[in-house]
């Protein structure tokens, strides 16, 4: 008998994702985004990306369908992200899910989005080892998580005390003056510029417990380091080194990212790291990740750049892992959860 054939449902922030998976096998993936609408803003308005989702809904779904090949009839579960993420955004996709639910009479799954970012890299890289550590980066998150059973064995170890990563390079982004998301743009300098230029300190390196914070991160501190840097020069008219203050800065961060993810993994006896979310995207932490990596003699794991922004097969493959670990659907009142705890796979 084929596996089950799971559709997967994304709306936490700007994009409008459906995908179908059949067991580990990717079908279709269809994502829609409002970020255009957002550009000016500089920054996510989340009414317009809830009007952006429930506009994109039904067509996206539509197209996805007709990319697999099968129809909503097909479906065996739906899985539908229901946080953490934007309340609003959250809403439409998991009201949408749960129609689709109710018409066909299909199970549904409100799973966490933040795992799912994890759960994807099966989809592309083959089932998971028996234990590994992941690192999820993105515009809202920044988390290490041990990881025994995606569906049902997260622990997070760490997470920011402050900015996420992708977070941080956009602040930093608009500092520099660049179009937002200013993340892609530093990660272009960056490549330019030099990584040693400016000292930019590395965050929860002097507290007074290290062994508390050993798997947090913390980027506020280095980001207004910058502020200074830039405003001190700005005082003098001195003109701004941008691909130096680029690079240095984009080192401190994934300085600190690569070698708390290694650590863990080292630490956990784990002999994989598994990275995901829409910051793994950067070219240096790649580099870096691959880099020390091989000197602790462990495995990387990345899925390819589309399967690391938000998309529907991260949800899709979470759901997919749920029915395979035999969880029971989430009850059809499930509510969304802007900050979704990292322990509980499903709501
Ligand atoms: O996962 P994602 O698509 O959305 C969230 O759930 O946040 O991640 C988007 C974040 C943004 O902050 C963006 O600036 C950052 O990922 N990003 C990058 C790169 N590509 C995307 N940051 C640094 N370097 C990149 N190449
Ligand atoms: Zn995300």
């Amino acid at each position: 008998m084929s596996e089950p054939l799971v559709l997967g449902i994304e709306s936490t922030c700007d994009e409008t994702g459906f995908a179908l998976v059949r067991g580990r096998e990717l079908l279709a993936d269809v994502t829609a985004t409002s970020m255009d609408a957002h550009e000016r803003f500089g920054g996510i308005i989340p009414e317009i990306a809830s009007r952006a989702h429930l506009e994109s809904f039904l067509p996206t779904l539509e197209a996805a369908l007709g990319a697999a090949g099968v129809e909503l009839a097909d479906v065996d579960a739906i899985a539908v992200a229901a946080g953490p993420g934007l309340i609003g955004p959250l809403t439409v996709g998991t009201a949408g899910a749960k129609a689709l639910a109710v018409a066909t009479g299909k199970p549904i799954y409100g799973v966490n989005h933040v795992i799912g970012h994890v759960a994807v890299d099966e989809l592309v890289n083959g089932p998971f080892p028996e234990r590994f550590i992941a690192l999820v980066v993105s515009g809202g998150h920044s988390s290490l998580l041990s990881v025994t059973d995606i569906a049902t064995g997260v622990r997070e170890l760490g997470s920011t005390l402050d900015d996420a990563a992708g977070e941080a390079f956009d602040k930093v982004g608009r500092l520099l003056g660049l179009p937002y998301p200013g993340g892609p743009h530093i990660d272009r300098l960056a490549r330019i510029g030099n990584p040693e230029a400016i000292a930019f300190p590395r965050g929860l390196k002097n507290v007074k417990d290290p062994e508390r914070y050993r798997y947090d991160f913390s980027f506020s501190g280095l980001k207004t380091a910058v502020a200074r840097y830039v405003e001190s020069l700005e005082a003098r008219g001195e003109p701004l080194p941008v691909e130096d203050i680029a690079a240095s800065f984009s080192e401190a961060v994934n300085d600190v990212l690569t070698r708390k993810a290694l650590d863990a993994a080292a630490h956990h006896g784990a002999d994989t790291l598994v990275i995901g979310g829409g910051f793994s995207a950067n070219s240096r932490l790649r580099e870096l990740a691959a880099e020390r990596a091989e000197e602790y003699g462990i495995t990387v794991r990345i899925p390819p750049i589309r399967y690391c922004t938000d998309n529907g097969a991260m949800i899709a493959a979470l759901g997919s892992a749920c029915l395979r670990a035999g969880l029971a659907p989430s009850p059809l009142d499930f509510g969304n959860d802007s900050s979704m705890d990292l322990s509980r796979a499903i709501a």
